[in-house]
């Protein structure tokens, strides 16, 4: 039977903490990744836009033979998922269920913290799924902006960060939360930090780990044997992707492309 690759997609380098979580899941797999490097950031832009991108980057990984999509995106995954779902021809995950899941297997007191973009702290999209589990779960969120550029800027360890992240989470700390989850894809590069200024009391849940827990239920590897191969496309900045990749992954790597928007995007 032909190998179909899974089909990452994210606003650009960040979704490779989600590459880097299913990779590890699926060694015998191949993956494409796309990361839309010309567009991002989508934290600050709106819905419909984000939709408008995400359909665009989804069927253009279906177009490279995906067998499911994985919103590796926070943000992409807050506004798009429902009308991906719908219109696409396979199968369509995004990291805010299994995050929402793995938040409430790991509160003990139901308070739970909620960290994203503008775009996902607005779309209400972790809160809504937390209460579809469980009612008597009370969430803070946090829209933590700055993070993004941090993270991309290398400074993950920086005085800088604990001093953002000290402004960003006093204000949820104060409610007493026990869980803290990382509501987008840069995060879990600032881990460090983040768990320094929250202390270890708070439970961390990665968004990038828990959807490729997810992802082994829906897909019980089907692949078992062989190298799976990776093949990544942006559509802008393949330097600066690649540069961000390596620290990453910590490899370098191969397969990258740049691909140029347009018509063919469109099934
Ligand atoms: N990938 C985005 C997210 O997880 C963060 C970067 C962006 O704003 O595009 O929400």
């Amino acid at each position: 039977m032909e190998k179909r690759p899974i089909g990452i997609f994210d606003s650009g380098v960040g979704g490779l903490t989600v590459f880097r979580a299913i990779r590890e899941q699926f060694p015998h797999e191949d993956i494409v990744y796309f990361g839309d490097t010309a567009r991002v950031p989508y934290g600050p832009k709106s819905q419909n836009t984000v939709i408008e991108y995400s359909i665009q980057n989804a069927r253009f990984l279906i177009q490279q033979g995906a067998k499911i999509i994985v919103i590796a995106c926070n943000t992409a995954a807050s506004a798009a998922l429902q009308t991906l779902s719908k219109i696409l021809p396979v199968p369509v995950i995004g990291v805010i269920e299994p995050g929402a899941i793995k938040a409430l297997s790991s509160t003990q007191n139901g308070k739970i913290g909620i960290i994203g973009t503008n775009g996902t702290i607005q779309s209400q999209a972790y809160p809504s799924a937390i209460s579809k589990l469980s009612s008597s779960i009370q969430t803070y969120s946090q829209a933590c902006p700055l993070f993004v550029s941090l993270a991309e800027e290398g400074w993950e360890n920086h005085e800088v960060s604990k001093i953002v992240a000290k402004e960003y989470l006093q204000p949820i700390l104060e409610k007493g939360i026990d869980t803290l989850v990382l509501g987008c894809t840069h995060y879990p590069i600032l881990k460090k930090t983040i768990s320094h200024v929250v202390g270890k009391n708070i439970n961390l849940v990665d968004s990038a780990e828990a959807i490729a827990e997810q992802l082994a239920e829906i897909i019980p590897n089907t692949e078992t044997e062989g190298i799976g191969k990776d093949k990544f496309y942006v559509s802008d900045n393949e330097e600066k992707f690649a540069r961000i990749a390596a620290k990453i992954l910590g490899q370098n790597i191969t397969h990258l492309t740049k691909v140029k928007l347009g018509e063919s995007w469109y099934l």
